[in-house]
C-alpha cells in the first residue's frame, strides 16, 4: 500500500491523469481499478481525470442514475472504459440485470465507485484507490495493488 496527499483538486486531476499514462493495456479481461471514499471525497473527480489522462474530451457525468456509463477513446492502449458508481443499487445481485456479463470477457478499463455495493457480483480488482478528506481541499489517497491482480501491475510502475 501506498499513500499520497492530494492537497487540492488540481492535485487530483494531475495525479488522475499520470495513473492513465501508467495504466497497462488491459488483456483477456477487464482491468478494475476500485475507487472507495464517503459521499464528495473525489472519485469522480478522479475517474474524470483517468479518462482525460486517456484523451477523452467530451463530459464525464457522474453515473449516480445510470450506474453505468461505457466511453470509447482513440487510446492506443485503453480503448474502452465502463464507469460505474454502484451507491443506488439496492442489492449487489441486481448488477446481473445492468447488462455486466458481456463486459466481463472484454479487455476494458472499469472504473468502479462504490464497490463494496458490488460485492460478489464484481470481477476483482487490480488496484484499490481510497480517498479520505484531509483538511479543507486535501485529500488522502491510498493506492494498493492487488497481488494476485490478473493484469501484474506493479505498485512501483504507478505514479
Ligand atoms: N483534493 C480534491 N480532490 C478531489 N475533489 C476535491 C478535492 N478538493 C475538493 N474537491 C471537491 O470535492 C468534490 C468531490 O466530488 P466527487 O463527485 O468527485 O465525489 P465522489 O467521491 O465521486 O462522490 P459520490 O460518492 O457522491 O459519487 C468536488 O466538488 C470537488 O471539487
Ligand atoms: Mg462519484
Amino acid at each position: 500500500m501506498s499513500e499520497r496527499l492530494l492537497a487540492d483538486e488540481a492535485a487530483t486531476c494531475a495525479f488522475g491523469e499520470a495513473l492513465a499514462r501508467a495504466l497497462p493495456a488491459p488483456e483477456g479481461c477487464p482491468l478494475v481499478i476500485w475507487l472507495q471514499g464517503d459521499l464528495g471525497a473525489g472519485k469522480t473527480t478522479l475517474c474524470r481525470a483517468i479518462l482525460r489522462g486517456l484523451g477523452w474530451q467530451g463530459a464525464v457525468r457522474s453515473p449516480t442514475y445510470t450506474l453505468m456509463e461505457p466511453y470509447t477513446l482513440p487510446h492506443p492502449r485503453i480503448s474502452e472504459v465502463l464507469h460505474l458508481d454502484l451507491y443506488r443499487l439496492g442489492d449487489p445481485a441486481e448488477l446481473e440485470f445492468l447488462g455486466l456479463q458481456d463486459w466481463l470477457g472484454q479487455p476494458a478499463l472499469w472504473l468502479v465507485e462504490w464497490p463494496e455495493k458490488g460485492r460478489g457480483y464484481l470481477p476483482p480488482a487490480d488496484l484499490l484507490l481510497t480517498l479520505t478528506p484531509a483538511g479543507e481541499a486535501a485529500r488522502r489517497l491510498e493506492m494498493t495493488v492487488w497481488p494476485d491482480n490478473a493484469h501484474g501491475i506493479a505498485a512501483d510502475a504507478l505514479p
